[in-house]
């Protein structure tokens, strides 16, 4: 007999990942039927025509073939891509089709914590940081320490990015949602994290961390140095660690506004007593090598044999791929002003960066223009969190299915990242290309008039289910 649905783990059938739900299956259905889909559900910005940036993919394409290295000529390749190709494959030993160290190669740490010091102006430790198969395995990793029974709560932000609700849940632990305040532009306020603190453990749930997302996915917002502190000082009080994911550090776009990150705020503020684990990633930024896996985790006032458990994690899957690893190398290190590739390096980076800002800003205002959609500014990371007014009924998953199938374009639903109750939205990333942006605003628009006006003339049947009050559990669906 084969297996049967039921022999499946609980926790796995009860995990669920919107971001490639059941929206999303069917945008692949139908593309594999002859429709042109726009994928705005997801961060991938190579899928959507973003280039990889020349300085990672020469050096990765001669240490993948080191055999080029002997045989190029001269002039093909500039001088410090060869030079930076010769250090990897001297510094990796046997190659990249070799394991690595289970906590990722010496080198590669050592060039993260000097990333870390000059970014930060703090010190920073190669021994307390760990190369991972992008932020993602960095977050379910530290994920798995901190969850052992369903009553270890970890605090995350509604919205959240999926990755924290489904782990959670696939780990048996209990979440915490705090809200964000939208009408604030997504603040995060000491008085919810309280309320949140106090609901938990009034049914039970030991609060053990908190999840931060900044620049915040799916809000754009972006924490300042204030707030942070907040943040660390709530932790301290509460005995709470903090998981700072920063994977999108580089994405910020209002002009003056500059990324603060955890552990700078943490060390200035000579915070000893607060466990920081920091994540950063090679899939987001202006870098979009999602595919290659790359990331990594920085642990700060993490005791010795904790430090230990985790390597020892680590080790169970032997170790982050090796690529990924390098293309983490080349984000830390990349050319410095007067290097051969710098200008190349440069422009490109800017190029991307500029871009995204742009369209940051022409997504927002054409989601505005819609009687029925309002959208926060998006000042960070990659996408807009706009809310929706929907007749009495519709859920926005079932408009973004209907959204699909009349235009193509592919969305995400605010339920799937949690919202407050009697609120809906979508996620859309700002990252087609600028002329497809423009499309999607039109579409939406047209979509939405339409849409609204043919559901609100219908009678209302079923009641919907609304999502859970503030404060309970919430499962994204
Ligand atoms: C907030 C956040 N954290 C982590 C990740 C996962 O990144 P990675 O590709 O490095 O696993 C994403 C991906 O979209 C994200 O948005």
């Amino acid at each position: 007999m084969t297996m049967k649905i039921e022999d499946i783990g609980r926790a796995v059938r009860e995990t669920q990942y919107a971001v490639r739900g059941p929206i999303v299956a069917r945008a692949q259905a139908l593309e594999r039927a002859g429709r042109s889909i726009i994928y705005c559900n997801i961060g991938n910005p190579q899928s959507l025509g973003q280039r990889p940036l020349t300085w990672v993919r020469q050096v990765l394409a001669l240490c993948e073939y080191p055999e080029v290295l002997a045989s190029v000529p001269e002039g093909t390749f500039p001088a410090d891509v060869i030079a930076t190709a010769k250090r990897v494959l001297s510094e990796s030993k046997h190659g990249l089709g070799a394991y690595t160290d289970s906590r990722g190669y010496a080198f590669v740490r050592e060039a993260v914590a000097q990333f870390i010091r000059e970014r930060d102006g703090i010190e920073a430790d190669p021994e307390t940081l760990y190369l991972t198969d992008g932020a993602s395995k960095a977050a379910q990793a530290v994920l798995r320490l901190l969850i052992d029974d369903a009553r270890d709560g970890i605090m995350i932000p509604i919205p959240q990015y999926p990755l924290y609700s489904a782990t959670i849940t696939l780990y048996g632990g209990a979440m915490i949602p705090y809200a964000l305040d939208e009408k604030a532009g997504w603040a995060l306020s000491r008085e919810t994290l309280e309320r949140a603190v106090e609901d938990a453990k009034a049914r039970g749930v030991k609060p053990r961390a908190i999840v931060v997302i900044n620049p915040g996915n799916p809000t754009g917002a972006v924490l300042h140095e204030a707030n942070i502190g907040m943040v660390l000082g709530f932790a301290a009080r509460h005995g709470l660690t903090v998981l700072a994911d920063e994977v999108y550090q580089e994405n910020l776009y209002v002009p003056g506004d500059k990324f603060v990150s955890f552990a700078k705020v943490l060390e200035t503020r000579g915070l000893i007593d607060v466990s920081l684990f920091s994540f950063h990633s090679v899939s987001k930024g202006f870098l979009g090598e999602c595919g290659h896996r790359g990331g990594y985790v920085e642990l700060r006032n993490v005791p010795a044999p904790v430090r230990d458990e985790l390597t020892k994690l680590q080790s169970v899957s032997l170790c982050a791929n090796s690529v990924g690893q390098i293309v983490t190398y080349l984000m830390v290190r990349p050319p410095r002003p007067g290097d051969p590739s710098f200008e190349c390096y440069d422009r490109e980076r800017r190029d991307i960066l500029d871009a995204l800002k742009r369209k940051a800003r022409l997504l927002v205002e054409g989601l505005n223009a819609v009687p029925g959609i309002l959208c926060n500014a998006v000042t960070g990371a990659m996408y807009a969190f706009p809310s929706l007014t929907l007749p009495p009924g519709v859920t926005d998953a079932q408009y973004c299915m209907a959204l699909l199938e009349e235009t193509g374009i592919c969305l995400v639903p605010g339920s799937g990242f949690g919202q407050a109750a009697e609120t809906w939205h979508f996620r859309a990333t700002i990252l087609p290309p600028m002329e497809q942006i423009q499309a999607v605003v039109e579409q939406i628009a047209a979509f939405h008039v339409k849409f609204v006006a043919e559901r609100a003339a219908e009678p209302e049947d079923e009641p919907v289910p609304r999502p859970a009050p503030r404060g309970r559990k919430i499962t994204p669906a």
